[in-house]
């Protein structure tokens, strides 16, 4: 819907100031925290969280806690998305400012993907016995299968798929089933299991879940099992997801609800958990329509246990091209 004049007229007085300027172009990329945009601007603290703060009074910009991290992103207003695209599209940048927001939102992106690579480097052997920390393994595929309902799968993409899981259990219904993922270990470990199951239809490879090595709309279901939690732009990676989808075809995310184990972040985690509304939302921005939605709280009751949410969701038939502009922009870098 347009925004009044009134709207407007105040939308406009919030961005027409240089650092917000700048910061409105990089959150309209991506979620940020005070210290990425910091790094990012080369300005200090205190000065980044005042400009931060009257975005947020504004309504421009949504804040987000979560444990010791506030994680900022452009709020929902249609025109405000709309302006930033015209803005970053068409603005000449003769002194470099812009680009070199760029360049140090490449640097940060990178540090975490570093870091994030070292912890599976580091862990993939023990990643089967550290994925049981929540949900058992058995409660949480035995859901999925019963979401995805009897019958072929055809072909089933898993994004992040580590060490193979969901490929072993799913390959077997699939015509075809390819695993990606960032880290070579994982991969190793993944392709000596599917060896070992002679699941000759299932194959891996070295990828990113925000720029899939394989051909636009070509698969039949996508699955993102215990990953999202792990990226820094999760809403980026499912917009990818969806873009590979065949019309039609299914997305299955599964992830940890909010949580407060802050620990967790030394494990490479950067999101503690998703809320419903949150994977919603993503799909929604990825042109999905959601079908269903599972909870499962862990069996145990202990309080330091996770609980698993699993989201299907379906691109229509008739759906056209999800909305690209924010991962337009990310792919500049
Ligand atoms: C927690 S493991 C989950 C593995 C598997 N889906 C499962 O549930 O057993 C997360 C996986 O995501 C992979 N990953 C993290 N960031 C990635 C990225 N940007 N692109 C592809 N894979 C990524 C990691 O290498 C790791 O194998």
């Amino acid at each position: 819907m347009a925004a009044t004049f009134a709207r407007t007229v105040d939308i406009l007085k919030a961005v027409a100031e240089p650092t917000r300027l700048r910061l409105l172009l990089l959150l309209a990329r991506q979620e940020l925290t005070v210290s990425d945009l910091t790094t990012i601007l080369r300005q200090s603290q205190p000065r980044v969280s005042r400009h931060l703060k009257l975005l947020t009074e504004a309504g421009l910009v949504h804040r987000h806690q979560e444990g010791a991290f506030a994680f900022f992103r452009l709020g929902d207003e249609a025109s405000v998305h709309d302006l930033l695209a015209t803005l970053g599209r068409g603005l000449d940048d003769p002194e470099g400012l812009l680009a070199g927001d760029t360049e140090r939102l490449g640097a940060v992106r990178q540090r975490r993907a570093e870091r994030a690579a070292v912890y599976f480097a580091q862990n993939a052997a023990e990643w089967d016995r550290m994925r049981s920390f929540s949900v058992p393994d058995a409660v949480v595929e035995r859901e999925l299968a019963d979401l995805l309902g009897e019958g072929p799968l055809g072909s089933v993409l898993d994004v992040g798929t580590g060490t193979g899981r969901l490929l072993e259990l799913l390959a077997p219904r699939a015509d075809r089933a390819v695993g990606i993922d960032a880290s070579r270990e994982m991969l190793q470990i993944a392709r000596a299991k599917l060896d070992a199951a002679g699941l000759a239809q299932a194959s891996v490879r070295q990828g990113d879940a925000y720029r899939l090595p394989v051909p636009r709309a070509s698969f039949d279901l996508v699955t993102i099992h215990q990953v999202l939690h792990y990226l820094d732009d999760p809403a980026a990676a499912v917009r990818e997801a969806a873009g590979v989808l065949k019309p039609g075809g299914r997305l299955a995310i599964v992830d940890f609800a909010p949580h407060e184990q802050e620990f967790l972040r030394d494990h490479a985690h950067q999101r503690l958990g998703f809320s419903a509304e949150t994977l919603a939302g993503f799909l929604r921005a990825a042109g999905l329509r959601q079908t269903r939605l599972r909870e499962l709280p862990p069996a145990n009751g202990r309080a330091d246990h996770l609980t698993v949410l699993l989201v299907l969701a379906e691109r229509d038939v008739a759906m056209s091209q999800p909305n690209l502009v924010p991962l337009a922009a990310a792919q500049e870098l």
